[in-house]
């Protein structure tokens, strides 16, 4: 567990699901995951999923998956509610997300977001993430548009001798 001014980031439990959804309700319209499969990805054994309480309440979280024999980890998810934002604290999960990574065994975390997620590709470049690749019709269509949404892979060498 680790303490940041006020806020405490730990690994999520089960008793944590009501937080993480209405977080992930308020955070994404149409790439919201269901609280089932938020179940899930609290109890899969090949992920971390970290949260940041403040007065206990579910303020941000993040989602690492980890592949059997893979080098490389797969950050599925960030997000911080919006009366959080702009404190740095999608920063911090990033570094989170990376120790654990690396605790791990893995070399380099990838991520992908979406091309007009202009919060995220920032954050993204500001934590050292390469835009590797365009990812065409990547993302379903938000709500009232028609097209898909291209996305853009992104990738960090993760060194922990550094
Ligand atoms: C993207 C998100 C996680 C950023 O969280 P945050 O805690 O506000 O981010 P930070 O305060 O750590 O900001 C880090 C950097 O990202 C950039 N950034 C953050 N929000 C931004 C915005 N709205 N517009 C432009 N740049 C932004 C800034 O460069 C910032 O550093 P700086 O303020 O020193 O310049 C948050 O906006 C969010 O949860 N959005 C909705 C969910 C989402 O889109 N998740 C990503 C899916 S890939």
């Amino acid at each position: 567990m680790m303490q940041r001014d006020d806020a405490v980031i730990r690994p999520a439990t089960l008793a944590d699901l009501d937080g993480v959804h209405a977080l992930e309700q308020a955070c994404f319209d149409t790439d919201a995951q269901s609280r089932r499969s938020l179940r899930y990805l609290i109890s899969r054994a090949r992920s971390d999923f970290l949260i940041v309480l403040a007065a206990g309440h579910v303020v941000a979280d993040v989602i690492v998956l980890y592949r059997r024999n893979a080098g490389v980890a797969r950050l599925y998810s960030i997000a911080v509610g919006d009366a959080a934002r702009g404190r740095g604290l999608g920063l911090t999960l990033l570094g989170e997300a990376e120790i654990a990574a690396v605790g791990r065994g893995c070399h380099a975390l990838r991520a992908e977001a979406r091309q007009a997620n202009k919060a995220s590709r920032t954050l993204f470049s500001r934590a050292g993430y390469c835009e590797r690749e365009r990812l065409p019709g990547y993302y379903p269509a938000r709500a009232r548009e028609t097209a898909r949404e291209d996305g853009i892979r992104l990738e960090k060498l993760l060194n922990p001798t550094e």
